[in-house]
Parts: C-alpha cells; sequence; structure tokens
C-alpha cells in the first residue's frame, strides 16, 4: 500500500518500496524538513542502533553536526575503548583520523589527479567503444565501470579484473534483501582484500595505495594488518558505488532533457559547475551516521550519549533555506555549498577523484554520442531502496560512431 508523506516523515525507512520513486523520496524529505531539523527512523542504515536513530535533515544542522566532532563522534561506539570497525579512517575522530588521512591524502591530491585526466579519457572512451558502433547502448555500464576501471588500475593496485566481483559485493553488503545476505557480503568482500593485501606482502614496492597502507606509520607504529585491509575495503566502498551513481544520474537526466545535454555541448566550461550540481541534486548517498558522545543541544533538542544521528546530505541538500529553487538541477548554479562530499574532518577524500571522473565520464559521452537520448524500447531502472541511489540501466539509442582505441 502507498503511504503518504507525512506518514513517510514519522518514521523514514529508505529501504521501502515507495521511495524507488525518487521524487517522492524527496517530497517526504520536504515534509520532514518542514516540521523538525530531525526526524526519527526505526530502520537506520549503517548504524546498529536497536532504538532506531535521528535523522538531520537541514542544511544548517546538519553542516553544525559535521563540525562539532567532539560532541558528534564518527566512531559508532565512542565510550568503548576499542573501535568495532578496526582503526578505519571515516570511524576514527581526530587527531588519530587525521593522521590517516595524511597517509593517503597524497594520493588524491590536485597534481595527481591531473596527470590522470588523459587515462580516465581512454578508459572510458574504450567501454563507450563497447557500443559506439550500434546507435544503442546502456550509458549505466560506463558509469558502473568506469570508476573502478581507474581506481583499481591506477591508485589502488587491485586488477581490474576484480572490478566487477567487488561492485557486485559491495552493493549486496549495502543494499541486500536481507541482514543475512549484507553480512555475508561484507565477510566475502573482507576476504576479497585480505587476500589481495596477503598477496601482496614482501613483494617489491609499487606505489599504490596497498603500499602505501603496509608502509604507513602512524605515532610510530605500523598499521595492524588488519586495518590495512580494512582501510583498502573501505576506499573500494567508498569510491565505486557513489561515484557510479551520480554519473548514471546525470546521464539520464541529459538523455531525457535533451536541451540541457546540448547546452552542455555548447559551452563546455559549464561542466565543473555541472558536475556540482549533479552531485548536489541527485544524492548518491542519504546518509551517513554520527554517535552522540557527550550530551548536546541542538535546536532544541537535547541529544545523549550513544544516541544515533544520521546526516542526511541529500535532504540538507535541496533545503531551500540555502539553495535558492533546490528542488530543479540548475546546471550553472552558483554558491553551490553542497553537502554532496560531506563537511568538517570527514569531508570526502576522494573527492577530487570522483570530479575528475565525472567530468571527463560526461565530456567524452557528450563528444562521442551529442545526440543520444533515452532509448523508446527498454526502460530505464533506478535503484532506489539503497544508500547509494541512482541508476542501474540507462538504456540510450545515438547516431552510431567510430571506434577510437584498439
Ligand atoms: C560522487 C562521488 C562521491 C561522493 C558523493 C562521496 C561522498 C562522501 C561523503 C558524504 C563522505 C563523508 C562521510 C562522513 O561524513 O562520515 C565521504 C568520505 C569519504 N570518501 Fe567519498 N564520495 C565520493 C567519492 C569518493 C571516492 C572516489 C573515494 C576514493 C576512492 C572516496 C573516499 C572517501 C573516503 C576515504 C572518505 C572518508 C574520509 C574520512 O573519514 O576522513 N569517496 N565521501
Amino acid at each position: 500500500m502507498t503511504r503518504t508523506p507525512e506518514r513517510h516523515a514519522e518514521n523514514w525507512d529508505l529501504r521501502h518500496p515507495d521511495f524507488n520513486d525518487n521524487d517522492f523520496l524527496y517530497d517526504v524529505y520536504a515534509v520532514m524538513r518542514a516540521k523538525s531539523p530531525f526526524a526519527r527512523t526505526d530502520n537506520p542504515f549503517l548504524s546498529a542502533t536497536p532504538a532506531g536513530a535521528w535523522v538531520a535533515v537541514r542544511y544548517a544542522e546538519c553542516v553544525q553536526i559535521l563540525q562539532d566532532w567532539e560532541h558528534f563522534s564518527s566512531n559508532p561506539t565512542p565510550e568503548g575503548a576499542e573501535q568495532l570497525a578496526g582503526d578505519l579512517v571515516i570511524t576514527l575522530d581526530p587527531p588519530r583520523q587525521q593522521k590517516f588521512r595524511k597517509v593517503l591524502n597524497p594520493y588524491f591530491s590536485p597534481a595527481r589527479m591531473k596527470a590522470l585526466r588523459p587515462e580516465i579519457g581512454v578508459e572510458t572512451d574504450r567501454l563507450i567503444d563497447d557500443f559506439i558502433e550500434t546507435g544503442s547502448g546502456d550509458l549505466a555500464a560506463v558509469a558502473w565501470r568506469q570508476p573502478g576501471i581507474v581506481f583499481f588500475k591506477y591508485l589502488l593496485g587491485m586488477p581490474v579484473d576484480d572490478v566487477p566481483l567487488c561492485v557486485e559485493l559491495t552493493d549486496t553488503a549495502l543494499n541486500g534483501a536481507t541482514e543475512q545476505d549484507r553480512m555475508a557480503a561484507w565477510g566475502g568482500l573482507y576476504q576479497h582484500l585480505h587476500d589481495a593485501v596477503t598477496a601482496r606482502r614482501g613483494q617489491p614496492p609499487r606505489d599504490d595505495m596497498i603500499d602505501v597502507l603496509l608502509s604507513a606509520e602512524i605515532d610510530g607504529e605500523k598499521l595492524a594488518f588488519a586495518d590495512v585491509v580494512s582501510n583498502a575495503m573501505l576506499l573500494v566502498q567508498a569510491g565505486l558505488e557513489t561515484t557510479a551513481s551520480a554519473m548514471s544520474f546525470a546521464y539520464h537526466y541529459l538523455a531525457t532533457n535533451p536541451a540541457e545535454r546540448d547546452r552542455l555541448i555548447d559551452d563546455p566550461d559549464l561542466l565543473t559547475r555541472a558536475v556540482e550540481e549533479f552531485i548536489r541534486f541527485a544524492g548518491s548517498i542519504h546518509g551517513i551516521p554520527r554517535t552522540v558522545a557527550r550530551e548536546v543541544e541542538l535546536s532544541g533538542c537535547t541529544f545523549s550519549p550513544g544516541e544515533s544521528v544520521i546526516v542526511n546530505y541529500a535532504a540538507a541538500n535541496r533545503d531551500e533555506q540555502e539553495f535558492p529553487d533546490a528542488h530543479r538541477c540548475i546546471l550553472d548554479r552558483r554558491d553551490n555549498r553542497h553537502l554532496g562530499f560531506g563537511a568538517g574532518v570527514h569531508r570526502c577524500l576522494g573527492s577530487n577523484l570522483a570530479r575528475l571522473e565525472f567530468q571527463v565520464g560526461l565530456e567524452r559521452v557528450l563528444t562521442r554520442m551529442p545526440d543520444f537520448a533515452l532509448s523508446p524500447t527498454s526502460k530505464a531502472e533506478f535503484h532506489g531502496n539503497s544508500v547509494t541511489r541512482g541508476f542501474r540501466s540507462v538504456p540510450v539509442v545515438f547516431t552510431p560512431g567510430k571506434r577510437v582505441t584498439a
């Protein structure tokens, strides 16, 4: 039975089938934002709290939470001595979290990203070549494969052949139908990364992220082997579905809005701003939790230690108080301080890479198949019950072109 936005707003459950309709989900967020800065959910993603969780939905409060790590900790058990998930950059607080970032940061530097641009172009062209001569193809295949190939081949140091398995395991781990499926997929992904990192031990260095994690020292001590594996696994999870979902949304939007597609072709300088707007508008991630470490009051609500608060970046990114005409995708939007990459100490480490993959992904498609449009005979498939939301298929038709890679 379909429920109203008001009913959903009382107990937000991102896995509900009604949210396969993306516009409906944003209607629910509008109701949640209008009522209060904080909503509730009994079924939080990614936070194991039997009592449910708060959901921060307005821009201002989300920013405040993200900037106040002393009260709103990224550690799911801030009171415990041991980290449940190991020493993982995304579930640590400063100062140790900042030391982890220092280890990984050089791999995402603007200079390193700039040098990667030609390679990303070639990898994207190769994927387009798979269907360019036929005049029809699936742009979700480009969106889902390009970020994995680029990350595994040029940064992480894992075989490209592993990408499909890692995408599948990551997807099931986050979005699988039952807890049992999700746990089995986490286990499978961990084992896969464990085997890959084990195989690299004692081998000559290759200047990739697995090497960096294996040789890193924090406070004079090497990382525990399990933490090397967990952080490699985090990078795989953080880097694949996020970019793929956002890019798949952009392809769908342009395939269904030909005037916007042509505008980007006529004015390629718009691409940088358009990518930011797609990341704001498409909301590839709909929430990451914080745990209250010490009692704190925010906008009239008192949060007690141990409570979970989900920061809903997607809802915040449609807040009219921050973004005029927030419900419209405005490709040349200015002053776009969106939260798509988070904010504060945990702000996305891979944002420069994601932006580059996204820009090149759009640029190659717009250049090589400028008249692409959604296929009139097959349906686009949206995956709407997940932490990362995007299209699983974007079938398009276009004037056939020539292959450009060998
Ligand atoms: C469009 C694509 C992407 C989006 C929307 C995105 C979004 C985010 C967000 C919202 C956070 C903050 C999490 C928090 O507040 O706890 C984050 C953190 C992170 N992201 Fe991304 N991300 C993207 C791409 C990537 C890529 C390509 C990588 C690396 C390959 C990456 C690696 C990370 C890491 C390691 C963190 C944790 C940083 C920390 O805890 O200090 N992300 N990302």
